[in-house]
Order: C-alpha cells, then sequence, then structure tokens
C-alpha cells in the first residue's frame, strides 16, 4: 500500500490517460496531478490528437515531451478534458483554481464532452470550505472586492500572477455551505470573470487515487 500522495496522483493521472484514444481533441489542465497526466499521454504514443491547454506551465510541459498545443481559436469543442482539483465534496461540487486556471479550466470542461477530474485522496471532502478562488477584472477591483465582502473576506492572493488573460486572482473566504448559490451569487457579482466552484453537472467522471490505487466515480 504506497502512502505517497505523488504516486496516487501519478496512479490517477494514468488511469485517466487510459481513456483517451487516437484522434481525440483534448482539453489538458494545470497543475501537479496535470504534471503527471502529460507523462502518461505521451508513453501512450497515441495518434492524431488535438490538444488545447489552460495555462503556459501545461503548455510548455506539453510541448517538451512532443505534445502538440495549439490555441483554443482553432476548436470549437472537445472529446475529452482532463483537469486536476482542489476540493471533492461528496455531492460532486468541485473547488478548482488553486493554480489561479479556473477560468480557463471551466471554459475547456464546459467545451468537452466528457470532463474527468483526477486527484489523489487528500482532495475528497466532507463539506467544501473557503477559499474559492477567483478570478477578476483588474477594472473596478476595489468595487469588486468591497461587493464580495459582505460575509467574509475576499482578498487578491498575494504574490498570485495575472491569469495569461490579465485577470486578477484573488480568494473568496466567506461561507461556501451553499456552493449553488454562492456559485451563482459569485457569477452575478460584475467584475467577477469566473470563480472556482465546478458544479456536478460539468464533471463526467472522478477518479481519485489513494492507498488502494485509482478508483472512479461517474457523475454527470
Ligand atoms: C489549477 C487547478 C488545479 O487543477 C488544482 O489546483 C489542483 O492542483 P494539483 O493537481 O497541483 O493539486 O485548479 O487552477
Amino acid at each position: 500500500m504506497s502512502t505517497d500522495v505523488e504516486a496516487w496522483k501519478r496512479a490517477a493521472a494514468i488511469a485517466a490517460a487510459e481513456e483517451i484514444e487516437d484522434g481525440m481533441r483534448l482539453g489538458l489542465g494545470t497543475g501537479s496531478t496535470v504534471a503527471h497526466l502529460l507523462p502518461a499521454i505521451a508513453a501512450r504514443n497515441l495518434r492524431g490528437l488535438r490538444c488545447v491547454a489552460t495555462s503556459v506551465a501545461t503548455e510548455r510541459q506539453a510541448a517538451e515531451l512532443g505534445i502538440a498545443v495549439e490555441p483554443f481559436s482553432a476548436l470549437t469543442s472537445l472529446d475529452l478534458a482532463i483537469d486536476g482539483a482542489d476540493q471533492i465534496a461528496p455531492d460532486g461540487w468541485i473547488v478548482k483554481g488553486g493554480g489561479g486556471a479556473h477560468t480557463r479550466e471551466k471554459i475547456v470542461a464546459a467545451a468537452a464532452e466528457r470532463f474527468v477530474v483526477i486527484a489523489d485522496a487528500s482532495k475528497v471532502v466532507d463539506a467544501l470550505v473557503a477559499p474559492v478562488p477567483l478570478e477578476l477584472l483588474a477594472y473596478g477591483l476595489p468595487a469588486t472586492l468591497a461587493a464580495l465582502g459582505a460575509d467574509g473576506p475576499t482578498a487578491v492572493r498575494a504574490g498570485a500572477p495575472p491569469s495569461p488573460d490579465g485577470g486578477v486572482i484573488a480568494d473568496y473566504a466567506g461561507d461556501v455551505s451553499d456552493p449553488e448559490a454562492l456559485a451563482a451569487r459569485l457569477s452575478a457579482t460584475p467584475g467577477v470573470i469566473d470563480h472556482g466552484l465546478f458544479p456536478p453537472s460539468l464533471t463526467s467522471e472522478v477518479i481519485v487515487a489513494g492507498p488502494d490505487g485509482p478508483v472512479r466515480r461517474a457523475l454527470a
């Protein structure tokens, strides 16, 4: 039985890579779990893949591994997207954006026929907790932060660079007990580009790996 979190991430990534087929249009997520996915994809020597990346880091690692990435202006939809998660709740709500890439990640997930989330067992939680990552427009930032602060402080993430699209990465630290209501409120707040709450309807399958290996759970 492995207790090595990196080995769990790798196991989940390898299991997800098995779902990729020749010729697929594939969305590549961001983070340390996805960093295990990319070599697993390269090792499969699949033909005709068309990939888009959710971050510069993923694009760079993919290029180093010989996985061709194209801009997400060349494709209107994807067959499969695979990405990591920060928290996975029992009801299928997921928090993403620890790497500040959640806006692109949500666009890619929504464009994919199947969105598969890969994670080590430490990401499974009984209930979601703050923070929820945000990407905010720089214009009017203090007003947006003030609007979001009514039930908990929301702050720009210290040291976080702007997103590749120029957005400001911040974290919402208020109540997360009703993710559906919070997601609606965040989406309705002017200046919020997007938030890191992913509804169960967006995710097709979660692959969580722990000491006993990868376990698949179908969602949407
Ligand atoms: C980046 C993300 C990541 O997928 C999430 O933070 C998980 O990262 P890791 O695999 O490094 O734990 O949402 O914005």
